[in-house]
């Protein structure tokens, strides 16, 4: 009968050892045990990045990488984009059931009723450069919503943490909003409670000198279809960057506020705005084989951005979803002029046999930025617009984190590879370099 579990040999010692095997993973600390003599500290992992270290276990987003398979909570992703809307995916995430009519309701009205920011953030937001970036807008001015609401640091309180949840989730796009119309040096529009969630958010960008802006429903719709494909995909970097911080029992605004700045990183949810520069920079197809030859050998570092992933090693599914909803939106505002190259770009790097044999596909944010181009944004928003459907998922994550009896503080451990002890040298003793 097969055994779950896993024997060791240490063939410095000879022992032999049995670990129990479950999910699929062994606990390293069951490495410990494994020891040359007693004053040996045990055997430890080595897994810098994470690269096969499972750090939680969690129930809301199944990735199968290889398949190409996104779920939230057991839901194909393609479907949910297709049928429902961004605060329905976001009730399903953070509470596990896809709501009823009337669930919706009093989670849709709550959202809309906290979508309001004290007159003092606003205040706070003028005090930035005026070309500051509006994701380090974001990223300080949620992590100044802590100071706002100091029950947050009651992350024990289900009440609690579901106000503060709400909040965040309400208020990120009067933020989001607040930061372009600083860049831009427009006046700010308050939130109109009687507009969906997305129209409002874009009603507090783009309204200029009418109260009757109307959103266009195709845009509108498109908006929210992206933002249901960006609000969770489990452990990467921002959500562990959340789960991490959060692992300290700080309020969930400083925990987020980490996650934003995991997400401003050009090799994460700023890949979309380093995939228009690179576009611009490429500027015309036929220069695309130049491109390819520069990025495969190597040459300044460069990467073919909004390619490749840690987790799919095929078409990311929101990949998929996201060129259907590009063809949507251009039928609305003309085409981007960029997505002749984009898909010259795509077609070559897919028959390549570099990108063929790392298993380098097109990610999410390989055409996000185009649609987001084509709707007015400037490329610096397109970070902010990842960071207003990710928080979501930030938040489902950060509060199974809180509710996981396994769950510590994090820290990881590290091989020392410095100076060992060594005596002060006093100054006059120091020789010159
Ligand atoms: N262009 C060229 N080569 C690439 C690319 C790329 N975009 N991505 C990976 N590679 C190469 C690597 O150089 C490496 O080659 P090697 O085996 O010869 O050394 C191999 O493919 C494996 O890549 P890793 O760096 O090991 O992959 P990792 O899982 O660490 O990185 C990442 C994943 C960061 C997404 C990477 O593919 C990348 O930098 N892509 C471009 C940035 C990007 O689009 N990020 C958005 C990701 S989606 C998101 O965050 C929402």
């Amino acid at each position: 009968m097969p055994k779950d579990t896993l024997t060791i040999t240490d063939n410095r010692t000879g022992k032999t050892y049995e670990v129990p095997v479950e999910n699929g993973c062994i606990r390293t600390n069951a490495l410990r045990q494994i020891k040359v003599g007693d004053d040996d500290f045990g055997l430890m992992g080595y897994d810098p990045a994470f690269l096969n270290t499972a750090n939680c276990k969690s129930a809301i987003t199944f990735i199968d990488g290889d398949k190409g398979i996104l779920e939230y909570r057991g839901y194909p992703i393609e479907q949910l984009a297709e049928k429902s809307s961004y605060l329905e995916v976001a009730y399903l995430l953070l509470n596990g059931e896809l709501p009823t009519p009337k669930e919706l309701e009093q989670f849709v009205h709550l959202v809309t009723h906290h979508t309001f920011v004290h007159e003092n953030v606003k205040s706070f937001m003028d005090g930035f450069r005026y070309d500051a970036h509006p994701m380090s807008m974001l990223g300080s001015t949620v992590a100044a919503l802590s100071s706002f609401y100091p029950d947050a640091k009651n992350t024990k309180d289900e009440l609690s943490r579901r106000i503060q949840i709400t909040r965040l989730i309400a208020k990120m796009p009067t933020l989001a909003a607040f930061s372009y119309r600083h860049t831009m040096g427009l006046p700010y529009i308050y939130p109109d409670n009687d507009l969906s969630y997305v129209a409002n958010f874009l009603a507090m960008v783009k309204r200029i000198g009418t109260t009757t802006y109307k959103v266009h429903p195709v845009l509108e719709r498109a908006l929210d279809v992206l933002f249901i494909l960006h609000a969770d995909h489990e452990q990467n970097c921002s959500t562990t960057s959340v789960r991490t911080v959060g692992s300290s029992e700080v309020d969930p605004y400083s925990a987020v506020t980490a996650g934003i700045g995991a997400l401003y990183g050009p090799l994460h949810g700023g890949a979309n705005e380093a995939v228009l520069r690179m576009l611009r920079e490429i500027g015309h197809v036929s220069k695309v084989p130049d491109f390819i030859k520069s990025v495969k050998s190597g040459e300044g570092e460069k990467k073919l951005m909004g390619f490749g992933h840690r987790v799919y090693k095929s078409y990311d599914p929101r990949a998929k979803v996201i060129k259907r909803v590009a063809d949507e939106v251009f039928e609305v505002t003309g085409k981007n002029p960029l997505l002749e190259l984009a898909v010259e770009l795509e077609r070559i790097a897919l028959q390549d046999e570099y990108f063929v044999k790392r298993k380098l596909y097109p990610n999410v944010d390989f055409y996000s930025g185009l649609i987001y181009e084509a709707m007015g944004f400037q490329a610096e928003m397109f970070p902010v617009l990842f960071a207003i459907p990710r928080t979501v998922g930030w938040c489902a994550q950060w509060e199974e984190m809180v509710l996981d009896s396994e769950q510590k503080i994090a820290r990881p451990r590290q091989i020392y590879t410095g100076q060992k002890r060594r005596d002060y040298v006093a100054m006059d003793k120091r020789a010159a370099k």
